[in-house]
């Protein structure tokens, strides 16, 4: 197939990489894939150790620990809460599959839309009843902002940095919303990539309410999608109503062993983690700058390592063009509420933003 035939199906969600080598005709090393939003650092190279090291010891031959209790115990150290208050995952998604089986008897489901697809699949399983909360689509500077919807619904879905906005929600906004609603899930798997994000994280008041439930990911900040690894923070009946249902063995023990590495070494984390959040005050406040040089285009404000263009005009034959220089951005029309005119980029290194500029610039009208 040709690169001029556009994609006629938008995607779900970014990094379908190997769909979209093929489709264009190039493999996937070639591509630059700023479609998912994932750091552009190689993992710690500790991860790599680990998982060299749990294949040699011959680990795989046994199931692996379904109690995940090493993790957990870590997991629980890093966020100060008890053990029996976490839960692993085999990456958020597969937890949202639990809280939205939960949700589903708990009534309708507030959606704030645009939002992440992810959750209405998830919903969809059980045949939960959901509504989309319209956000405004104009923001300001700040951040954190204030969270701009008093939703109705029994439950409440918050994803906190925002995705595909970038907008980073206060604490304080989000409270009070948490007593108005039957349940409250925050999926928090960009926060930690936010510089000051954590002081808007829900983690903290995961005690004082049994209603709420965070969620986090692995995925985004080790750069590490493949290896499928996440968790939930909540009340421990909650929890236990979602371990009841599961497979027996939701992670496998390379997955295990990696994240229980990742989150036993505080001062590792706590050093990834500055690294990580500087590159996204450099690259986000640089990527912006130039963002809003180029004719035609708008660059919204954004916290995390990602964000959106809008332009009057549809921009799926520059997403097009761009993808013949190998370079993959986020098709926004899965987002009912932006649709062809909008386009999401994140952040790379230097060099691959100076490509993601160049290539807009050159392909603009
Ligand atoms: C907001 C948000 N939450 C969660 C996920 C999925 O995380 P995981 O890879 O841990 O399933 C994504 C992936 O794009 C996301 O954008």
């Amino acid at each position: 197939m040709g690169i001029s035939q556009v994609n006629l199906i938008p995607p779900r969600h970014g990094g379908n990489i190997r769909e979209e080598a093929r489709r264009i005709g190039v493999r996937t090393e070639q591509l630059l894939d700023a479609s998912a939003s994932i750091v552009p650092f190689t993992p710690p190279r500790a991860i790599h150790n680990c998982l060299v090291q749990t294949l040699s010891n011959n680990s795989l031959r046994h199931y692996p620990d379904s109690t995940h209790l090493r993790f957990r115990e870590a997991i629980s150290n890093w966020h100060k809460v008890p053990p029996d208050m976490v839960l692993p995952g085999n990456g958020a998604s597969e937890l949202f599959t639990w809280a939205a089986r939960y949700a589903a008897t708990k009534g309708l489901n507030g959606l704030p839309s645009p939002g992440f697809a992810d959750y209405v699949r998830a919903l969809e399983c059980w045949n939960a009843s959901y509504r989309h909360l319209p956000l405004p689509l104009t923001w300001n500077t700040e951040v954190p902002q204030a969270f701009p919807l008093s939703p109705t619904t029994d439950v409440l879905w918050i994803t906190n940095p925002h995705n595909p906005t970038g907008q980073l929600w206060s604490k304080k906004s989000i409270e009070p919303l948490i007593n108005n609603h039957a349940f409250v899930i925050c999926d928090e798997a960009f926060i930690p990539l936010v510089p000051n994000g954590e002081r808007e994280s829900l983690i903290p008041l995961v005690s004082k309410y049994s209603n709420l439930i965070v969620i986090r990911s692995l995925t985004k900040l080790f750069a590490l999608p493949g290896l499928r690894l996440g968790y939930a923070i909540g009340s421990p009946q909650i929890l236990e109503t979602w371990s009841k249902c599961r497979d027996p063995w939701p992670l496998n023990a390379l997955a295990i062993a990696a994240g229980t590495k990742l989150m036993s070494d505080g001062s590792g984390l706590d050093r990834w983690i500055t690294r990580v959040q500087r590159w996204v005050s450099k690259e986000g406040a640089w990527l912006h700058t130039q963002l809003e040089k180029i004719p035609e285009i708008t660059p919204l404000p954004s916290s995390t390592n990602f964000l959106l263009i809008k332009s009057n005009s549809s921009l799926i034959y520059l997403r097009e063009k761009i993808a013949k220089k190998n370079i993959l951005l986020r098709d926004c029309r899965s987002f009912v509420e932006l649709g062809e005119s909008y386009l999401r980029i994140s952040l790379q290194t230097r060099r691959d933003n100076q490509r993601i500029i160049k290539a807009l610039r050159e392909n603009i009208k």
